[in-house]
């Protein structure tokens, strides 16, 4: 696949990781969360249950904020500050939204912090070109997680 040229917006190719259990999932979310900087933004997609907030746990642990992440389905979005003097994750779930519209209303785009949005395809693009876009399928009793986006990201 060939990569996209820097500062387009377009993602690079993805990779692919068999998870096959919810602890396996939290590992692959906390090396993604020590890649992750202050301004990145990641994109969840996966269907009900698919295990996006599961991932979202181990991102937490991996950046190093205060949790525990939860899914934030009541409050929208929470903001889970840095234990240890980096980004602050902003954790948001865009499932009762509807329209890329609504979603910039909550004004969540920050530099400062990692913002990451449970289903936030074709709602929160615009808060950065540079994004992180996870899909999680269920497979049998586990997922296939396919993760594209920021370059530093994809050795894990
Ligand atoms: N890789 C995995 N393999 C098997 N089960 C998993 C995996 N990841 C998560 N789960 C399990 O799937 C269930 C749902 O997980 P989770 O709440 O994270 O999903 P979600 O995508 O956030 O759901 P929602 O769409 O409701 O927000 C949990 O019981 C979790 O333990
Ligand atoms: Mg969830």
């Amino acid at each position: 696949m060939s990569r996209s040229p820097k500062g387009s917006g377009a993602l690079p190719s993805a990779i692919v990781r068999e998870v096959d259990s919810p602890a396996a999932m939290v590992e692959l979310g906390r090396l993604l969360g020590m890649r992750l900087r202050a301004g990145d933004v990641v994109l969840l997609s996966g269907e009900l249950g698919a295990g996006k907030t599961t991932l979202m746990r181990g991102l937490g642990e991996g950046l190093g904020v205060r949790g525990p992440v939860t899914s934030p389905t009541f409050v929208i979005a929470r903001r889970h500050p840095s234990l240890v003097g980096g980004p602050d994750l902003i954790h948001a779930d865009a499932y009762r939204l509807g329209s890329a519209g609504e979603f910039e209303d909550l004004d969540l785009a920050d530099e400062q912090a990692v913002v990451c949005v449970e289903w936030g395809r074709d709602r929160a693009e615009q808060l950065s070109a540079r994004r992180l876009e996870i899909d999680i399928e269920t497979v049998g009793e586990g997922r296939t997680v396919r993760i594209a986006g920021i370059d530093r990201t994809v050795p894990l």
